[in-house]
């Protein structure tokens, strides 16, 4: 049984809106990739396929390890994700990894715990449950609240074993993510809950939210 990851890092991260696509923006000396990298290399993986824009894969050459591979996103994050699949080719027994570049601040701990819940049930992914009071809005005038018991944001890392995993993603289906497809097969996903430090660095206040906590880890 072999643990695998993949890190969808192609998308262009219009909502940053920065020069450079977002996972090749740096955060406290390091691009939000090389981030992905260095904390999955320390879960460990056996294999690791990373999906970047067609233009960063000369650069993605100096930085990866001999068991690391990148592969040409596709217009999708569901496309970079089958294409870096294909690429990797799992076997059925295998655990795969999913792991948002954008995601800068989750630990080799938690991935570690998703690794071993999908080992175990076969789906699992990083979660926290929501906190906030929900209002279903319309224009901006507010029609309802929406009971938040039961409510969980989901994150990545997302972990399935191989065989559960190409059937999910053999579905036609666009999904944002991949544990959504497994739910449209009937297949148990278990939430692993983790820390609210896994949010997706989307908007600049995000960056700058990820960047003044690294600091401070590092002072
Ligand atoms: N992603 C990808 N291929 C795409 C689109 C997204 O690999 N065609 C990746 C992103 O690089 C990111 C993750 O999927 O690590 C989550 O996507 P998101 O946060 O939406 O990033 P972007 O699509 O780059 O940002 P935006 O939607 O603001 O353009
Ligand atoms: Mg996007």
């Amino acid at each position: 049984m072999g643990w695998i990851a993949i890190v969808p890092a192609a998308g262009s991260g219009s909502r940053l809106a920065r020069p450079d696509p977002k996972a090749f923006v740096s955060l406290g000396g390091r691009m939000l990739v090389e981030r992905a990298l260095d904390m999955l290399r320390a879960v460990p993986f056996d294999r690791i396929a990373v999906a970047v824009p067609q233009e960063r894969l000369p650069a993605m050459a100096g930085i990866l390890h001999p068991n690391e591979i990148a592969v040409e996103g596709g217009p999708t994050r569901a496309q970079s994700v089958r294409r870096a699949f294909d690429a990797l080719d799992p076997g059925p027994g295998d655990v795969v990894c999913l792991h948002d570049a954008a995601r800068p601040l989750v630990s080799a701990e938690e991935t570690a715990r998703v690794m071993r819940a999908a080992v175990r049930v076969g789906a699992a992914i990083a979660a926290t449950p929501l906190v906030d009071t929900l209002k279903r809005v319309d224009g901006r005038r507010v029609t309802g609240t929406v009971d938040r018991e039961g409510l969980w944001a989901a994150a990545t890392p997302q972990a399935f074993r191989g065989e559960i995993l190409r059937r999910a993603l053999s579905a036609a289906a666009e999904a944002t993510d991949e544990a959504s497809l497994c739910e449209a097969l009937g297949v148990a996903v278990e939430v692993v809950p983790v820390s609210r430090l896994v949010f997706k660095v989307t908007t600049p206040e995000d960056l700058e939210l990820a960047e003044a906590i690294l600091a401070r880890r590092d002072a």
